[in-house]
């Protein structure tokens, strides 16, 4: 099937109540989203079935909820203040402003990103690029901090300036020594964060992929400094096949190869904790129903890598306009702890029971995720137009379906039986009750919507006090005694 595009993709959200532009009865506010009656109960799972998976069920994870607005001198400590910026082209004539490397990227197909001001002009120069609106010239370009900036309290001055956080990640490290003792944590440990993050995009696009809003799901995962090499886990993923995209191959222009973990780490491609952590990001990806053909693992070249960054590899999903970064896994070593060590004056070393030493650990991965990429992942995997029913169906895995199942009489006469079934199972299940158009329109539409489940009460449901239960993706019925209905609606989601 041929793929959905990112504007189709963003019209079925709207359509069916999953996505919409925000405060659209006013024009809309570019980079701005809001989630519908089912995007938010998608969003709530994606959120959940990540906590459970990266935080609940191990013991070497913890998690917290750090505040969106924080000191200001965390996000100078972070370098954020003096480095989180973007290269901005400005038209002189229509004033149109866009972002350098995705204009240069679009117009040459080579990838800038992180390239130096020097360096873009350069590039500008040479290719005598100008802008695609007009034609005209553009100004002289300049760097743009992406961080939204506030003010607390009524001052207005620069002492009551304050940023709204462009990533989660310096919660985490503000917190570090608190959760750490508290909590009782041996390394190597990690510390998981879901929040809103906020970056002042110049030209946010491809609907939910790049907004200025964003909630993003993060682990800083840390290990001893002298013991940064082994990973102790990655036995649980040796088997596991990616497709590797080194550096290295990107420099000599290869294809991206697959190869098992344990293959890939003893050719020296990849360091075991990076290896661990992509290999298990994938297979939460498509534990949860994305196709595994979608994804990539791709070095950072020198030059696109953050400030903080030592080495970074991302997880890549291939969207209907490339191959694009689906999580950044980088490791950040101990540059965080120690500028805050630096900035703040305090002690944020632990200490290590086993060498009888305090030490500042280092961050050997951190698998960062914005939860609107997963939703689109997710979205993108699931949608099948499927002709013999001539209606899209939503495979969405069970337990991230919005709705779990739709409870149909088949006609009138039977909506008191059908609303009893359906007022007991909504106590442990998000469930509609469906009544009106034909029992054909109403699977239909449940399809569109992604419910695994469709229960119909008919006549017989009167005598033998059992429903049909339809699945949504192989249209299958099988009947089910109504006192058995809750437990095996729940054995068919948890099972899945
Ligand atoms: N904390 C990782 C990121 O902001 O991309």
């Amino acid at each position: 099937m041929e793929k959905l595009s990112i504007e189709d993709m963003a019209v079925f959200c709207k359509r069916k109540g999953f996505v919409y532009p925000s405060s659209e009865i006013y024009g809309g506010f570019s980079g701005f989203w809001d989630f519908g009656h089912l995007g938010v109960e998608l969003k709530n799972n994606i959120k959940n079935e990540w906590w459970k998976y990266h935080v609940q069920q191990r013991e070497d994870i913890v998690g917290i909820d750090g505040s969106i607005i924080t000191h200001p001198k965390v996000w100078q400590a972070s370098g954020h203040v003096e480095n989180f910026e973007d290269i901005m082209l400005k038209c002189s004539k229509c004033k149109q402003e866009i972002r350098a490397d995705h204009f240069i990227e679009e117009k040459l197909k080579v990838n800038v990103e992180g390239r130096s001001v020097d360096e873009i002009n350069s590039i500008m120069k040479k290719n005598k690029l100008k802008c695609p609106k007009c034609s005209s010239d553009f100004e002289k370009i300049r760097q743009f901090n992406l961080m939204f900036k506030t003010s607390v309290g009524p001052g207005e001055d620069n002492s009551s300036a304050a940023y709204l956080r462009p990533e989660t990640a310096q919660l985490i490290f503000a917190d570090f020594k608190l959760v750490a003792d508290n909590a009782r944590l041996k390394l190597p440990f990690g510390i998981a964060q879901i929040g809103k993050g906020f970056r002042n995009e110049i030209s946010p696009r491809d609907f939910l992929f790049r907004c200025r809003e964003f909630e993003m799901m993060e682990i800083e995962y840390f290990a001893h400094p002298e013991k940064t090499g082994k990973c102790p886990f990655i036995d649980e993923v040796n088997e596991e096949e990616l497709s590797f995209l080194t550096a290295e191959m990107q420099e000599k222009k290869q294809q991206p190869k697959k190869m098992k973990v344990k293959d890939a780490i003893k050719r020296k491609l990849i360091s075991e904790w990076h290896a661990y952590w992509l290999a298990t990001e994938q297979k939460w990806f498509t534990g949860l129903g994305a196709k595994k053909e979608n994804f990539r693992v791709r070095q950072h070249l020198e030059k696109e890598k953050s400030h903080y960054a030592l080495d970074t590899w991302d997880l890549e999903y291939n969207f209907p306009f490339g191959w694009k970064e689906l999580q950044g896994i980088a490791n950040r070593s101990d540059f965080d702890l120690k500028q805050h060590i630096k900035f703040s004056g305090s002690d944020l070393s632990i200490f290590d029971e086993e060498t009888r030493k305090k030490i500042v650990p280092y961050v050997v991965a951190e698998p960062s995720q914005g939860v609107e990429r997963a939703f689109l992942v997710f979205m993108f995997d699931a949608y099948e137009y499927d002709k013999k029913r001539e209606n899209v169906v939503l495979k969405l895995h069970p337990k991230l379906a919005p709705v779990k199942a739709g409870v149909f009489p088949l006609v009138n006469k039977l909506d008191n039986e059908a609303k009893k079934i359906y007022d007991s199972l909504k106590k442990d299940f998000n469930c509609i009750f469906d009544k009106s158009g034909s029992i054909g329109r109403r699977y239909a539409r449940a399809d569109e919507a992604g419910i695994p489940y469709c229960i119909t009460v008919d006549f017989d449901t009167l005598k033998d006090k059992a429903v049909t239960v339809r699945n949504r993706d192989d249209t299958k019925q099988v009947r089910v005694p109504i006192k058995d209905l809750r437990e095996a609606i729940g054995k068919l989601i948890n099972n899945s």
